[in-house]
C-alpha cells in the first residue's frame, strides 16, 4: 500500500515507476498495456521521469530501462520490518513521492493537534531543511527523508540532548546493516569515514513550558547522484559508497524501531541514557576543533559532551561549554 497525501503531485507516475523499478528493459508497448494508456501517454510519463532527475535509458529497438533499478519506498514493506514497541507506537505512516519538506508537513499536522506518532517519508523533498535556514538536498529516491511527530507535556527542557540521542539511535540502526566507521559530529550530524552521511533537524511547536510537540527530521544519503551532490558545500557520503545494497524500506523500519521507543521514554530517561554511547562515537573527541558563531570563533580541543549534551571544549586550561542551536563545529 502506498499512502498518498494531498501534497503528492506525482501519483500518476507511481505505476510507471513501479514497473521500471526492476531495472529491466520494458517496451513502450508493454508499458502502455500494463498502465492501460496509449504509447504517446507512456512517452509523456517517461519524459516526466527525466524531470525527476532519473536517468532513463532508451535501448534501441527494445524499450526503456532505469539502469540499476529503483528501490522505492513502500508502506507494507516498512511495516513488515517494524517490531512490537514501534508497531504499537506508530499511529500513522505517510509516504509521499514529492513534498516540500517532511518536517514542514509534520509541523503543520502538529499545529492542528494531530501528528503524534506519525511518521512521514518522502522520495523527494523540494525544500528540505537543514539547520538555521540551510538546505538539505533530497533528490528522488536518493535517501531517507523521514520526519516523526511527538507530543510531550512537561516543557521543552525535557528534550535537552534529544538531537544527540537521535544521532545515537541512527548509528545503532546503521550498525544493524554493518555500515562501517559510523561517527557522530556534535550536535546533529552522522558521519562516516570523515564525511557527512546524515543530519538531524528537530523542530518544536506549542507551549515550550508545558504541552509541546517535536518533529524529529532525519535526512540520510543512500545513493546521491554526482550532479545533485555538486550542490553540497562540504564533504559528504552515501551508503552506496560505503555499504551498497541496503534496502531503504528495511532501513526506514530500523530507524523507526529505534526512534519511536526513544521518543516515548525520553522525558523519563533523558540524555543520560545516551551519553556514554554518544561519546564512544564522537568524531572529534580529543581533536583540535573550532567552534564558530555568527560573531566569534573559539579554538581548542574537543572533550566530549556534558550530561545535557552541551559540547565541551578545552582551550588554554579553560573549559567552555557550547549549546546546540547557535554554533557550528569544525575540525581545527
Ligand atoms: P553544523 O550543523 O555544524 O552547523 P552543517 O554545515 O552540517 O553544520 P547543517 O545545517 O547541519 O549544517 O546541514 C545543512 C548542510 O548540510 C548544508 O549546508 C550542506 O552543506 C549539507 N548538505 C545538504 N544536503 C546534504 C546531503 N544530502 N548530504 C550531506 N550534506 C548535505
Ligand atoms: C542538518 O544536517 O542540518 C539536518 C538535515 C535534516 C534533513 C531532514 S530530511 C527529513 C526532514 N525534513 C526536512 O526538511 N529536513 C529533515
Amino acid at each position: 500500500m502506498h499512502t498518498d497525501t494531498p501534497k503528492n503531485p506525482l501519483p500518476q507516475l507511481r505505476p510507471v515507476l513501479e514497473l521500471l523499478a526492476d531495472g529491466e528493459v520494458h517496451s513502450g508497448e508493454s508499458l502502455g498495456a500494463a498502465l492501460g494508456v496509449s504509447r504517446a501517454a507512456v512517452w509523456k510519463q517517461l519524459q516526466k521521469l527525466e524531470q525527476l532527475g532519473l536517468s532513463l535509458e532508451s535501448v534501441k529497438g527494445r524499450g526503456y530501462r532505469l539502469p540499476g533499478g529503483l528501490n522505492l519506498l513502500g508502506a507494507a514493506e516498512i511495516r513488515a520490518g517494524l517490531q512490537p514497541p514501534a508497531r504499537e507506537l506508530l499511529s500513522e505512516l505517510l509516504l509521499c513521492d514529492r513534498v516540500d519538506s517532511t518536517n514542514a508537513q509534520l509541523l503543520g499536522l502538529l499545529e492542528q493537534g494531530g501528528g503524534h506518532g506519525v511518521a512521514m517519508l518522502a522520495e523527494q523533498q523540494t525544500a528540505g531543511r537543514g539547520r538555521r535556514g540551510r538546505q538539505w538536498l533530497s533528490p528522488f529516491s536518493g535517501g531517507i527523508n523521514l520526519s516523526l511527530g511527538w507530543q510531550f507535556s512537561g516543557g521543552v527542557q525535557l528534550l535537552e540532548g534529544l538531537s544527540l540521542a537521535v544521532g545515537v539511535a541512527i548509528a545503532r540502526a546503521l550498525e544493524e546493516f554493518a555500515v562501517p566507521d559510523v561517527r557522530l559530529k556534535w550536535p546533529n550530524d552522522v558521519w562516516c569515514r570523515g564525511r557527512k552521511l546524515a543530519g538531524v533537524l528537530l523542530e518544536l511547536s506549542g507551549d515550550l513550558t508545558d504541552r509541546c510537540a517535536v518533529v524529529v527530521g532525519i535526512g540520510l544519503n543512500v545513493g546521491l547522484r554526482g550532479d545533485v551532490a555538486a550542490g553540497i558545500d562540504q564533504p559528504w557520503t552515501d551508503l552506496h559508497s560505503v555499504r551498497p545494497g541496503i534496502d531503504r524500506n528495511r532501513l526506514a523500519a530500523a530507524l523507526l524501531n529505534r526512534l519511536l521507543p526513544l521518543l516515548q521514554s525520553y522525558p523519563e530517561r533523558g540524555f543520560a541514557a545516551y551519553r556514554d554511547r554518544w561519546q564512544q562515537l564522537d568524531q572529534f573527541a580529543g581533536r583540535p576543533v573550532r567552534v564558530i558563531s555568527t560573531r566569534q570563533q573559539w579554538s581548542g580541543t574537543a572533550a566530549g559532551v556534558d550530561e545535557s549534551g552541551a559540547l565541551i571544549v578545552d582551550s588554554n586550561g579553560e573549559r567552555r561549554l557550547f549549546h546546540g542551536g547557535e554554533v557550528s563545529l569544525r575540525e581545527g
